[in-house]
């Protein structure tokens, strides 16, 4: 297996989320501490309303309105997005880390043909003449699987199955070559075997691109497919982290137990087939 390099891409040190409320503040995320390494894969599992779709926010500078980043740092190839994140964030934001959510269709906008809106994004991002530009897209859509990347290219958002929007949003967050991609429960509004399909690829694109990932999930099928290491947060900490394998043959905290129970506990059939994703054994 591949070795954490000694630097990493992006760490996170001590960081604090605090819901705004007109009377008080109330912590959500506190004092979170991790590293993201090139090339390498990391989920963020944990139980619903942990604190991960806020944390994976924070790094982008993308929080609600009513939440805030109450202390921390975070540190992306030398920089501090937390000081000055406006500027700082605004320069990394969609072209050295990218986001791909739940659910496509409200990140695309309807009114416009979905190639328009990519090409917006890379025009932005790159020096790039029309016909590079149409013609990165056009390559992208073929590499996330599309069959037909001319016609994807002219088609608006509603007219996408659940599975290709999301191959679009998997192009859109690639179309950038960011160095880290966050992807926040990338499958869970798709069926069984798109599920597959988008998790297969998605692995395959950020080991081809060689970029890091941070994969937040509750699911830990998803976890062994994508994923080399853990990070296990239960109300708003870290409460164990590191090799996904190991973590998962034998979690320590009682939250990580409690996640691979449940998972013992949906028969699956079949052993592991894909790279990277292990076999539990079952406790004794
Ligand atoms: N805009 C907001 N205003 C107030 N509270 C919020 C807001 N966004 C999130 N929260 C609260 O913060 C907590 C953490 O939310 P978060 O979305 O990060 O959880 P999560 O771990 O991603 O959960 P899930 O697995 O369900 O997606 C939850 O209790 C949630 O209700
Ligand atoms: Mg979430």
């Amino acid at each position: 297996m591949k070795q954490a390099s000694s630097r990493p891409l992006l760490q996170v040190n001590d960081l604090c989320i605090e819901i705004l409320s007109p009377a008080a503040c109330f912590p959500i995320v506190r004092n979170v501490s991790f590293a993201l390494h090139p090339e390498r894969s990391t989920a963020l599992v944990g139980p619903s309303g942990s604190g991960k779709t806020l944390t994976a926010l924070a790094l982008l500078g993308l929080l609600p309105k009513d939440v805030s980043l109450a202390a921390g740092e975070i540190w992306f190839a030398e920089r501090n997005l937390c000081v000055d994140p406006g500027k700082a964030l605004r320069s990394v934001r969609g072209r050295e880390i990218s986001i791909i959510f739940q659910d496509p269709q409200p990140a695309l906008n309807p009114v416009f043909r979905v190639g328009d809106q990519i090409f917006d994004v890379v025009k932005t991002h790159l020096s790039l003449n029309s016909t590079q530009a149409k013609e990165r897209i056009l390559a992208l859509f073929e590499r996330t699987g599309l069959a037909d990347p001319a016609q994807v290219y002219m088609s608006y958002p509603h007219q996408l199955s659940g599975g290709i929007a999301q191959r679009v949003m998997i192009a859109m967050a690639l179309s950038c070559g960011p160095k880290l991609l966050i992807a926040d429960e990338p499958t869970t509004a798709l069926d069984v075997v798109t599920q597959m399909q988008i998790l297969s690829l998605l692995r395959k694109l950020q080991q081809e691109q060689k970029i890091a990932m941070l994969v937040i999930s509750h699911d830990l099928q998803v976890v062994q497919m994508l994923a080399e290491s853990l990070l296990v947060m239960e109300n708003g900490q870290i409460v164990e982290s590191g090799n996904t394998a190991d973590l998962l043959r034998n979690p320590q905290n009682q939250c990580t137990r409690r996640l691979v129970d449940s998972m013992l506990a949906i028969p699956t059939e079949g052993s592991a087939t894909e790279p990277g994703q292990v076999a539990i054994a079952a406790p004794a």
